[in-house]
């Protein structure tokens, strides 16, 4: 178990589609679990997908206490999310500077739906059923596009909304 380095946007495996886990509460699965929160640590992420660190399989990890990265945003617990879909329940969407670890240095301005169900499975096959709003629905629906092969500058409708996090959003 150990930090793994994070894939960066270019590398093809990033692009593509991930795999259904098959067998809950393995080794090789808890072995996967435990890199994805190391790595997600060590980089101060808020969640993290498999493939971003080169396993295309359909595990995703997220939550956070306080996150300096997000200052102005609410906790979400500590979740282990696997074979995730996801059902947007409203029309609406907002817009935030989102980032990832893939894409250092950059944040992007990116429409995503303000409240949705999520369903999967936790690292012991347990449902996971949730309905929730606001950044929480943000960050699932950023980590399951992970899992789909796309990155968040994909998502960004005006590129002029697209920048590095030192200059100043406007
Ligand atoms: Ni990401």
């Amino acid at each position: 178990m150990s930090v793994q380095k994070v894939l960066k946007m270019g590398e093809p495996s990033l692009l593509l589609p991930s795999a259904e886990v098959v067998d809950f509460d393995t080794p090789q699965l808890r072995a996967l679990v435990s890199d994805l929160y190391e790595t997600m640590e060590a980089y101060h992420g808020v969640g993290i997908a498999a493939p971003q660190i080169g396993v295309n399989q359909q595990v995703v990890i997220f939550g956070f206490e306080s996150n300096p990265r997000y200052p102005d945003v609410e906790p979400i617990s500590s979740t282990v999310l696997i074979n995730p879909t996801i059902t947007a329940l409203t029309d609406k969407e907002d817009l935030y500077w989102e980032a990832c670890l893939s894409v250092p240095g950059l944040r992007g301005e990116v429409p995503r739906w303000t409240k949705i169900r999520y369903q999967g499975f936790d690292i012991n096959g347990e449902i996971i059923d949730r309905v929730v709003e606001g950044f929480h629905a943000r960050v699932v629906q950023h980590e399951y596009d992970h899992l789909l092969g796309i990155l968040y500058p994909q998502r960004i409708r005006d590129m002029k909304k697209f920048r590095f996090e030192e200059t100043q959003a406007k």
